[in-house]
């Protein structure tokens, strides 16, 4: 097994230490657009991409083939760059670097891992390693093999690196292209199916060995056909026809198809209430779902003596209002901002939501079953 990557073995770099940080997030996009010129005309590969991604976070991005993937993380490594929006790292707007600077930046501050390890085939493992270092000058060149050796060490690969990557398994060569997107000790490691060309136990391996690396501080995206490989990471990113889905929505309701979600999250309506705020108010006819993206909300019944009891507590990524709108009834409940910060929801139209209810058996079911639980809980 891989030795674990301890804090000390991998401090990470500030990306531009002179960099003024007017920014929480690490990664951020703003509603970024790539259109390529086909000769059958324009074709909008990402379609208005925001998103932002914190320090320290392991996201798993996943889509269909063509969803737009390799395009959007192609824009956060300078790969490739947006036909419009802004793509800042920790506050660096790096879709203005130009080429030069841009690859310097890049070599310093995320490792790029890929699907066919691209690893020089006439360079040894650890001259393929050191190569990186040679470009960006992180490291004193005398130290740089040391460096090297001690990157596959920890990849379990030292015994391999005098070897050329065609006399390795396609296993140990994505273990060399790890060690060789760390060489810079970079704080971010972007990886495009990493796991792709391996067989299971490999693309197990991987997964491990990136979970103890951010375990040690690095952030890393990566993006995975695997669902369970993504189903283990901390936060599921969804493209489908180069638009992020909701994650909350896609979250709640992982049964509905990319096409239904899609049409879903163009139709979302955010919120945001005070606390002590109504959201919906018991009597009323239904016109919206919603569902809690931030905060905490109190769902109230009457409890028979001219009082409200308080009789659910709804956090983060839990949803409401459906009970009125399936019954086809008046709200039974009152639900209100509660907690010391403000609420934040996203709604949907009545129909939206009928619409998404009625479009499979398991959805329906899954729905019908949470409000039969509600509807008991509240009348005891
Ligand atoms: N250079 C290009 N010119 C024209 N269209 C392109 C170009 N690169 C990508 N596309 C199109 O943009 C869309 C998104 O491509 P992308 O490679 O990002 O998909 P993906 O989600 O990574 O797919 P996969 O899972 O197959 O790798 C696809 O329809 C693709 O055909
Ligand atoms: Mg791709």
């Amino acid at each position: 097994m891989w030795k674990r990557f301890r804090k000390q073995d991998i401090s990470t770099n500030s990306i531009v230490a002179s960099h003024p940080r007017p920014h929480n997030h690490l990664i951020e996009l703003r509603d970024v657009v790539k259109a390529y010129q086909t000769p059958v005309g324009n074709f909008i590969a990402l379609d208005g991409v925001t998103l932002t991604i914190d320090r320290g976070e392991f996201v798993a991005v996943v889509g269909k083939s063509g969803s737009g993937k390799s395009t959007m993380i192609n824009m956060i490594t300078g790969i490739d760059r947006p036909s419009s929006g802004e793509i800042l790292v920790d506050g660096l707007p790096v879709h203005t670097l130009k080429e030069g600077p841009m690859a310097q930046w890049r070599g310093r501050n995320i490792g790029v891992i890929f699907q066919f390890f691209q690893l020089l085939p006439m360079l040894s493992i650890l001259e393929n390693v050191i190569l990186p270092m040679d470009f960006c000058k992180v490291h004193d060149s005398k130290d740089r093999e040391a460096i090297a050796m001690n990157l596959l060490e920890q990849v379990d690969m030292a015994d391999q690196a005098h070897k050329l990557p065609s006399e390795v398994s396609g296993g140990q060569q994505q273990r060399a292209a790890i060690a060789r997107a760390l060489a810079n000790d970079p704080p971010i490691l972007v990886a495009d199916e990493p796991t792709g060309n391996l067989d299971s136990r490999s693309a197990i391996a991987i997964f491990e060995l990136f979970h103890n690396l951010v375990d040690s501080g690095k952030t890393i995206l990566m993006v995975t056909h695997d669902n369970d490989l993504a189903r283990r990471v901390g936060r599921t990113v969804t493209l489908a026809d180069g638009s992020i889905l909701n994650e909350h929505l896609t979250k709640v309701f992982p049964m509905l198809t990319h096409d239904l979600l899609l049409k879903a999250t163009r139709q979302i309506q955010p919120q945001t209430y005070q606390p002590g705020n109504t959201i919906i108010q018991a009597g009323d006819l239904p016109d919206k779902f919603y569902l809690v993206t931030a905060g905490q909300a109190d769902v109230l019944v009457p409890d028979g003596n001219g009082d409200q009891k308080v009789v659910a507590h709804l956090q983060t990524g839990q949803y409401f209002g459906e009970i009125a709108i399936l019954n086809g009834s008046t709200r039974m409940a009152t639900v209100k901002a509660s907690g010391e910060t403000a609420v934040n929801v996203v709604a949907l139209e009545k129909d939206t939501f009928h619409n998404l209810v009625g479009s499979s058996p398991a959805m329906h079911q899954a729905v019908s079953r949470v409000a039969d639980q509600r509807v008991k809980a509240a009348s005891v």
